[in-house]
């Protein structure tokens, strides 16, 4: 690394993006926009589709589909990936080894094995990392977090984040996502965006989660409607849910309440801040409502971590701290799946 080197700002990151999908697109738009880095290859198991990806986006780089070949590349500082959940701890811990940074899309894993594999071999390397909650740079999120930090609602008493999306037979990772052994769960595949908005709005941990769910339908290989109640250790008690099977528009409700006020998304009611308030003020921003990955804020998130890199220093969003999140995600998991228990936190050597 460049520690303390003055010439650290105009270094060029190589950049290597491993699964040329539909968040790989985003991700790559993202990451053109950087002064600090070039996407210097694309692999996927299709090279086909890898070649397509580096024409839509003009890119001079190399095409491959062997991942050895990108680890191997000594052009390649970071690899970026985004291949589908079930390979992404064995790849980032594959990266971390050959002594790459690493981005990796969420489920950064779907077992506590390959979750506490993956932190351990990044701890190990001391590569830099981040994972892909790009909620934390959503605006809303952000305006949030800096809302209960300056203390504008007190001291926190609960908070609720729901992930609401209705999917489909015709989600184009459908195959993938349906089924248990390549999706994991709905908290897998995406209340794990609530579990760690959750965390990090409250800047707490969670140590024990009790759910219930159902899969009416069977649509998907695992319950599409999940429900968990959260106790966290300062005593917060909060709310998670997840709507897979349903008709409703994308919806990430975020709530929380405090000794002197209350957040209901854009909302704030304030005591402290607002003591003549008589209604709601409503702050204008951007929420997280939309699954399109071109509205997700990938910006934010790629700018953070090249940032990270560049400046020698680790990511709030890393995988040490990514595993807190996975490991709710499948405490939650647990409990369904042992009948609604109570699942106390952190969990053990054993999943
Ligand atoms: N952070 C977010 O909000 C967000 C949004 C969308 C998707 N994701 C995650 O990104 C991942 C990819 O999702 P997607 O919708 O882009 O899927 P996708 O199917 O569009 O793309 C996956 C790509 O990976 C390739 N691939 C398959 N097996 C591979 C392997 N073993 N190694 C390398 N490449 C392989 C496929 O050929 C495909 O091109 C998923 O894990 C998903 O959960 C995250």
């Amino acid at each position: 690394m460049h520690q303390g080197d003055d010439t650290v700002t105009d270094r060029t990151l190589g950049i290597a993006i491993h699964g040329a999908g539909w968040v790989a697109h985003a991700h790559a738009a993202s990451w053109l926009k950087s002064a600090h880095a070039r996407i210097v290859s694309v692999s996927d198991v299709d090279r086909a589709r890898a070649q397509r990806f580096a024409a839509e986006f003009r890119l001079d780089c190399d095409v491959r589909d062997d991942y050895r070949q990108v680890l191997d590349d000594s052009q390649v500082d970071v690899v970026d990936i985004t291949s589908p959940s079930p390979f992404h701890a064995a790849q980032g811990i594959a990266a971390a080894r050959a002594g790459k940074h690493l981005l990796v899309e969420k489920p950064i894993a779907l077992t506590m094995d390959e979750n506490r594999a993956l932190r351990d071999a990044v701890a190990e390397t001391q590569v830099k990392s981040v994972a892909g909650f790009v909620l934390r740079w959503n605006p809303a999120v952000e305006t949030i977090k800096s809302l209960v930090g300056s203390g504008a609602i007190g001291q926190l008493v609960y908070a609720e984040v729901d992930y609401w999306h209705r999917m489909r037979p015709t989600h184009h990772a459908w195959q993938l996502h349906s089924r248990k052994q390549t999706g994991g769960s709905a908290m897998l595949l995406v209340g794990c965006h609530a579990i760690d908005t959750l965390r990090w709005l409250t800047g707490d941990e969670v140590v024990e989660v009790t759910a219930v769910a159902n899969n009416e339908r069977g649509l998907f290989e695992y319950p599409a409607i999940v429900v968990a109640v959260l106790r966290f250790r300062s005593g917060i008690i909060g709310k998670t849910s997840v709507l897979l099977d349903c008709e409703v528009p994308y919806q990430f409700n975020m709530d929380l309440a405090g000794t002197e006020g209350t957040i209901r998304d854009n909302r704030l009611w304030s005591k402290r801040l607002l003591p003549g308030q008589t209604g709601w003020t409503t702050i204008p921003t951007i929420l997280p409502d939309s699954g399109d990955v071109t509205h997700h804020p990938f910006d934010g998130e790629i700018n953070h971590f090249v940032d990270c890199i560049l400046q020698d220093r680790e990511s709030h969003c890393n995988m040490a701290d990514a595993f807190r999140s996975h490991e709710i995600c499948l405490a939650i998991d647990r409990s369904l799946a042992e009948g609604g228990r109570a699942v106390t936190l952190p969990l053990g050597e054993r999943s």
